[in-house]
């Protein structure tokens, strides 16, 4: 099969960073995390304190920020200069202000260039809000992933507790649904479906199935 650009996008919860890492394990492709990417800035905004409204300050840790992924089997490893960040972006404090920083042009800006460079040897598999929009507007083939937010909330439920954590269903699917707004409302690269992408909603698919549908895709494309 050919070595296609997968792009995948579509709002928080809706699968796409599982159903990624399960697609790119079984073609051998890169999966490139945009998201992990947006939150490691994020991450770097609140370790150095850095006020939004400061133009001049973010303007300056966009020029001298230094965002890395090493992608792995089953997980992207993610560093900020020399400091591995990949446990460090997915806490609430960063979840609850990665939108904000996500709306500023000279963040996506920066981003987005390196996004671009990262995908242009095809064989990869890249999630997020503006990939099909804005990141790789050629790619071959474009997925809005999409899940109502009941059973977004209720997975995202699922997983916090796992791993023993207190907030209740409702907190999680207020914060959901905030997210899907302000990424959706937002002026510069809203999260919007591309005209040519394909619309796949896996309320009632596991992962493997859903997996099986956007393989199903890639193999008419490739
Ligand atoms: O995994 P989850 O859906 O919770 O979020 P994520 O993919 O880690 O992305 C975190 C945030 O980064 C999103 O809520 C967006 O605000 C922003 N983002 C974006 O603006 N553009 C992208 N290509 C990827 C993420
Ligand atoms: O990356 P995104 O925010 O779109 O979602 P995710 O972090 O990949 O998926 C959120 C949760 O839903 C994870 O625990 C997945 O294992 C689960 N999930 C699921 O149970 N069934 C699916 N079809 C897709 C995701
Ligand atoms: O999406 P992925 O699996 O990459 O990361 P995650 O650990 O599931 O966390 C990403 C998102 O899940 C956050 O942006 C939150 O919206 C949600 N989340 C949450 O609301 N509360 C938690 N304790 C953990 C995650």
């Amino acid at each position: 099969m050919r070595k296609l650009t997968v792009a995948i996008d579509g709002p928080a919860g809706a699968g796409k960073s599982s159903v990624a890492k399960v697609l790119a394990n079984r073609v051998h492709y890169l999966y490139i995390d945009t998201g992990a990417m947006y939150r490691a800035f994020t991450w770097a905004v609140l370790e150095k304190g850095i006020d939004l409204s400061d133009e001049k300050a973010v303007r300056d840790l966009v020029d001298t920020i230094d965002i890395r992924l090493e992608p792995q089997a089953d997980l992207c490893r993610v560093y900020v200069g020399p400091t591995e960040v990949t446990e460090a972006i997915r806490t609430q404090r960063v979840s609850s202000h990665v939108s904000a920083v996500a709306a500023l042009a000279v963040v996506r800006e920066k981003l987005v260039k390196l996004q671009q460079a990262m995908a242009k040897e095809g064989g990869v598999i890249l999630d997020g809000r503006d990939i099909g929009t804005v990141v790789l507007p050629q790619a071959d083939l474009k997925i809005f992933l999409t899940a109502s937010v009941d059973s977004r909330a209720r997975r995202r439920y699922l997983e916090v507790q796992a791993k023993g954590g207190s907030e209740t269903y409702e907190e999680i699917a207020a914060s959901i649904a905030a997210r899907d707004d302000m990424d959706s409302h937002r002026t510069v690269s809203p999260l919007k479906k591309a005209d040519d992408a394909i619309v796949v909603d896996n309320s009632d698919l596991d992962l493997e199935q859903t997996a099986d549908v956007i393989l199903g895709l890639m193999k008419e494309r490739g």
